[in-house]
């Protein structure tokens, strides 16, 4: 049997994007209507469906929630024929459900593949995230320091200064401090209503200005934009937050005893994986779907980390068939 990092090569680069597409498009029949949960059903059952059409022996690392929470796609489901490598999974069917519901930016069908053990089993609980895209040095960012010392030394990295920063950041209350604060310095600021884990690609991408993204949001998510980061490159530190008890014992459940430890990028991620998405809204990163006459299109984007590779592919999909 080919071992997984040679299928994660090979083969599964492309399927991943059938995959991916498939969220999408049963999403985006619901989009801008208003309800969030028949959204995410339809992207969970679609995705669920095109990862059961491949020959892995997949398990869900990183889903909808634990067994007793989610029907489909629960943390620990096996996927696929079982016949062929054995590779963890992280997914997220439609990433930004309130997006979608309301049509707005940036909401996508995501998902991470890794060889076994490759990806952190992370518990459904917050995450404080700071990224940066490729190019800085390394150590740049770190959460044990202030968000005006990062944005000093990122700025001092970048030849310019602090006022010249862009932080992406969640509008959200708990995040009011920290707005203040970047504001307070010049920074400007890029809210964003839902979808982290397209704020945290954005800082690999110019054409965005974004130069750091800040701020909690789900755990799940920080991994997933850990697997794209380590494609396109880039640095990330997350740690985990916890609300109460039951939230820490979650995380010992899956097996983490430091709770507070800052992680790295290649702690979410590691060895070679494989990051895909679909646009299911229009968004920084990808195009979502739309109906042309006949057929509905995409846009999707599939990259590798052993390489580095980042493929951009269109598709379109007739609906007569
Ligand atoms: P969902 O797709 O599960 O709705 O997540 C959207 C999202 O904005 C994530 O991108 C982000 O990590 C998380 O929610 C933030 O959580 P909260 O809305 O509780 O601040």
């Amino acid at each position: 049997m080919p071992t997984a990092s040679k299928v994660l090569d090979r083969v599964l680069v492309l399927e991943m994007v059938r995959v991916t597409e498939a969220a999408a498009i049963a999403a985006s029949t619901l989009t801008g209507r208003g309800d969030e949960k028949a959204a995410d059903a339809a992207a969970v059952e679609a995705m669920r469906a095109a990862l059961n059409e491949l020959d892995i022996d997949g398990t869900v690392v990183i889903g909808e929630g634990e067994r007793d929470e989610a029907p489909m796609l629960f943390i620990g489901e096996k996927v696929g024929s079982g016949q062929g490598p054995a590779i963890d999974i992280a997914l997220d069917p439609l990433e930004g459900t309130t997006i979608c519901a309301k049509s707005g930016p940036n909401s996508l069908a995501v998902l991470a593949i890794a060889e076994k053990g490759g990806l952190l089993n992370a518990p459904d609980v917050y995450m404080d995230k700071l990224a940066v895209g490729p190019g800085l040095p390394a150590g740049v960012i770190d959460l044990d320091r202030t968000p005006t010392e990062n944005v000093a030394a990122i700025a001092a990295a970048k030849g310019v200064q602090p006022k010249d920063i862009i932080a992406c950041v969640l509008d959200r209350p708990r995040h009011e401090a920290l707005i203040a604060e970047l504001r307070g310095i010049g920074c400007g600021v890029v809210l964003i209503g839902d979808g982290d884990v397209a704020g945290v690609i954005a800082t690999s991408d110019p054409d965005t200005t974004i130069d750091v993204y800040m701020g909690s949001g789900g755990a799940p998510e920080g991994v997933l934009a850990c697997a794209a980061l380590r494609c396109v490159g880039g640095q990330f530190k997350g740690r985990l937050l916890f609300r109460n008890d039951d939230e820490r014992g979650r995380a010992r459940k899956w097996g983490i005893e430091d709770l507070d430890r800052q992680y790295d990028l290649k702690d979410l991620a590691k060895g070679d994986c494989i990051f895909a998405a679909t646009g299911v809204t229009d968004g920084s990163l990808l195009e979502g779907v739309r109906r042309v006459g006949g057929k509905m299109t995409t846009e999707s984007v599939v990259m590798r980390a052993s390489s580095g590779t980042v493929r951009w592919v269109k598709g379109e999909h007739r609906l007569d068939l």
